[in-house]
């Protein structure tokens, strides 16, 4: 019961797309990240999963579903701006990137049962988050 600095707790680890713990709530976890780059296309059948950015800018792709919504190729992208967060409801495919190189920040509120990339198998894909 004691505060977390979250900023002291990005300072422990460097790797990108690698999440750690940071607490759990519940059945609920609290997960830094650091990312760069393009992720990978996934989604979670019974999970929602919440972003916020601490530092710098993500961008949340969204795979439009067959309504035909969206963008070019049926993708839509939310900017998600320092101290905003988004939330990816269940059964939506997505996929967080970063862009100009830029290492962005990221806090997640997810269920402890919530898989990094859903069923997707990936070399980004982690299975432990480690607690820190
Ligand atoms: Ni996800």
């Amino acid at each position: 019961m004691k505060p977390i600095n979250i900023k002291e707790k990005f300072s422990l680890f460097n790797k990108n797309w690698h999440p750690h713990q940071v607490a759990t709530v519940d059945n609920m976890q609290v997960i830094l990240a650091k990312i760069k780059g393009e992720f990978v296309w996934h989604s979670h059948e019974e999970e929602d999963e919440l972003f916020q950015v601490i530092k710098g800018t993500l961008y949340m792709q969204f795979r439009a579903s067959s309504s035909g919504a969206g963008g070019e190729g049926g993708i839509r992208t939310e900017v998600v701006n320092e101290g905003e967060f988004i939330v990816v409801p269940k059964g939506v495919e997505h996929n967080p990137m970063t862009k100009n190189d830029e290492e962005v920040h990221i806090l997640l509120f997810e269920k402890l049962s919530t898989a990094h990339t859903g069923k997707v198998q990936h070399e980004k894909t982690q299975t432990e988050y480690p607690k820190i």
